[in-house]
């Protein structure tokens, strides 16, 4: 019985699973906290997770009906991520941890997306080859066991989310703008303007210039006609990231002969990429964005710090 938190940028996250159950998993977005700003802003994401992880934990103890001298182990996001918010959960599940006489289990995030694949109906055994793209990440890993993954690839500039993000922001829609493209897409033509696709060598990506180029045809258009064709550019910008993500996670399973390709991570919602990737197996859609089941999810893969070792444990702001 693992309890778990995630604060590592805007959403504040508590999970209890046991073994591969998702017992509950509680989230509560900051997204609106945050908009106005059109983007996460770091202090008043600390402060928020601060308000929020006491009674976001009590709620996911609550939910799965179980007590706190029920569960066996705590489990928590170290990093990568926001240093300030990552270090309110870190403080309060060492405390809670701490209080119970408890293991703590620190989970790299990303690990933590990975792990999404391993829960209860239809956990996926490696070995496989796995995409990462989220608002901070965009990776190729090799996961050969339960526990750890080989880095293959990595974004050269901007994640594939923070493109989804970015582009969202050029033509009007709100933030985090991955979900409304998503949305908006689905009534425009992907073929109506040809953006490129970034040739970088070996399995990288890069997305700096696909924005650019939005933000240019954006400009050309001019106010009026970039509203009456927001679909159009919303489906065509989709597609050249869409074709990106999916040519390279096919390129990476070739060259390594991994056959199964997983995709995990805020983008695997997308469903054109879904739609691109019919073979691939996607994260469950509520466990594609950051939530706290995952991370419980790679405890049970990761080793435990006996109480209480933990209490000089620090958080880690960037990929290890
Ligand atoms: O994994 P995540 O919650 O946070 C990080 O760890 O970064 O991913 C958030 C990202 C955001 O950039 C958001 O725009 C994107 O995932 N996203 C989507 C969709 N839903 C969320 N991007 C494309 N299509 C979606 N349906
Ligand atoms: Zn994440």
């Amino acid at each position: 019985m693992i309890l778990a938190l995630e604060t590592s940028c805007d959403e504040t996250a508590a999970a209890v699973l046991d073994g591969g159950r998702v017992l509950s998993s509680v989230v509560s977005s900051q997204a609106a906290l945050h908009e106005r700003y059109g983007g996460v802003v770091p202090e008043i994401a600390s402060r928020r997770h601060l308000e929020l992880v006491g009674p976001v934990v009590r709620e996911a103890l609550e939910e799965a009906g179980v007590r706190l001298d029920g569960v066996e182990r705590v489990a928590v996001t170290q990093g990568p991520g926001l240093v300030g918010a990552l270090l309110v959960g870190l403080s309060a599940a060492k405390a809670i941890a701490w209080a119970a006489r408890l293991p703590l289990v620190p989970v790299d995030h990303l690990e933590g997306h990975v792990a999404s694949l391993y829960v209860e109906p239809d956990p996926l055994e490696p070995p496989f080859l796995c995409l990462l793209a989220s608002g901070g990440h965009t990776l190729l890993l090799a996961v050969r066991e339960r526990g750890s993954s080989e880095r293959l690839g990595t974004t050269l500039d901007d994640a594939a989310g923070e493109a989804f993000d970015k582009g969202a922001r050029l033509l009007g829609l709100g933030y985090p703008g991955g979900a409304e493209i998503d949305r908006l897409a689905q009534e425009g033509d992907p073929r109506a303007f040809a953006f490129p696709v970034a040739r970088v060598p070996g399995l990288d990506f890069s997305f700096s210039g696909l924005k650019t180029a939005l933000l240019y045809a954006v400009r050309d258009l001019g106010e009026e006609e970039t509203a009456r064709r927001r679909a159009d550019l919303a489906a065509s910008y989709q597609d050249a990231i869409v074709r990106a993500l999916a040519g390279r996670a096919r390129e990476a399973a070739e060259r390594t002969g991994l056959e199964t390709i997983a995709v995990v991570g805020g983008v695997a919602a997308n469903s054109a990429l879904r739609a691109a990737l019919p073979d691939a197996r996607f994260a469950p859609l509520s466990l594609c964005t950051d939530n706290a089941a995952m991370i419980a999810s790679a405890a049970r893969f990761t080793p435990a710090v006996p109480c209480p070792g933990y209490l000089s444990l620090d958080a880690y702001a960037s990929l290890s």
